[in-house]
């Protein structure tokens, strides 16, 4: 799924949260968004599924601007886009297993006697097998975490949005999500948007970095070239990020 976004403004009430933005989203890649907080990276991910619209500019999918789309026209879109949330969005009271059903299940994509085989497929992929009877409170953050993506790897979708993956995940439990969203942007060659703070996973995973900043992404580049951009805004907060992750580790 290729997307391009164009000059979008979105308000609300007087908070004026993006301002003629513009940014490219190219097919099978990862395109990373960073930027302060409140600062509207969810804001421009609420965008790509249709969920908020702007007040003004395109968002052309595949070639089509979704904008003046009426909502039922929507919904075909929205199948084909997974959004892992920052909280993993896990029913606890299920088991691992029929959370990883649960949307085959409410899209009617597979009929009872399969699904229990596609949920161990989607688990190996994550590399959670043997874990469809547990309840999601007896595991880590980080594998549930990987359980809202086997979950949305049922619905095949073409494009994953991921809101601060790897937020409140220590270091090495992070580095276990980062390898997942490599491994599934390069074997499923899924299109993937990461919003996140944390500079090892940019470094390591993006395709681009975009810095949204002010209303509009004010730099967008590979990470090698991002690291060494001249950009004041950029640099304070490449220099931030990094004072913070080092005050972690202390
Ligand atoms: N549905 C909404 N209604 C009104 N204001 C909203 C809504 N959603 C977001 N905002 C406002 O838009 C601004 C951007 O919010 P957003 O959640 O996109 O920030 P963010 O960059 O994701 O921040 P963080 O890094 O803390 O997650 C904030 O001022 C927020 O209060
Ligand atoms: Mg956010």
């Amino acid at each position: 799924m290729r997307i391009d976004v164009q000059n979008i403004y979105k308000s609300f009430g007087g908070n004026h949260v993006l301002k003629g933005l513009n940014l490219t989203i190219p097919e099978g890649k990862i395109t990373v968004i960073v930027g302060g907080s409140g600062s509207g990276k969810s804001v421009l991910l609420k965008h790509l599924t249709g969920l908020l619209r702007p007040d003004s500019g395109k968002i052309i999918v595949d070639g089509r601007d979704i904008v003046p789309l009426p909502e039922t026209a929507l919904f075909p879109l929205r199948q084909r886009i997974a959004v892992i949330f920052q909280s993993g969005g896990l029913l606890s009271s299920l088991t691992v297993g029929d959370n990883v059903a649960l949307g085959l299940v409410e899209h009617r994509l597979a009929t009872r006697d399969k699904i229990p085989e596609i949920v161990r497929e989607k688990l190996a992929l994550v590399r959670l097998e043997g874990k469809d009877g547990e309840m999601p409170g007896n595991l880590s953050v980080g594998m549930r975490k990987r359980v809202s993506i086997a979950r949305a790897l049922t619905l095949h979708p073409d494009l994953i949005l991921y809101d601060e993956p790897t937020a409140g995940l220590d270091p090495p439990m992070a580095e276990n999500i980062d390898d997942l969203i490599l491994r599934l942007s390069r074997e499923l060659k899924v299109t993937s948007v990461m919003v996140t703070h944390d500079l090892t996973s940019v470094f390591k995973l993006a395709d681009t970095v975009n810095m949204l900043h002010e209303g509009c992404i004010i730099e967008s580049l590979p990470p090698e070239e991002f690291k060494n951009s001249r950009n004041q805004i950029v640099q304070n907060f490449i220099r931030r990020e990094y004072h913070a992750a080092a005050i972690m580790i202390l």
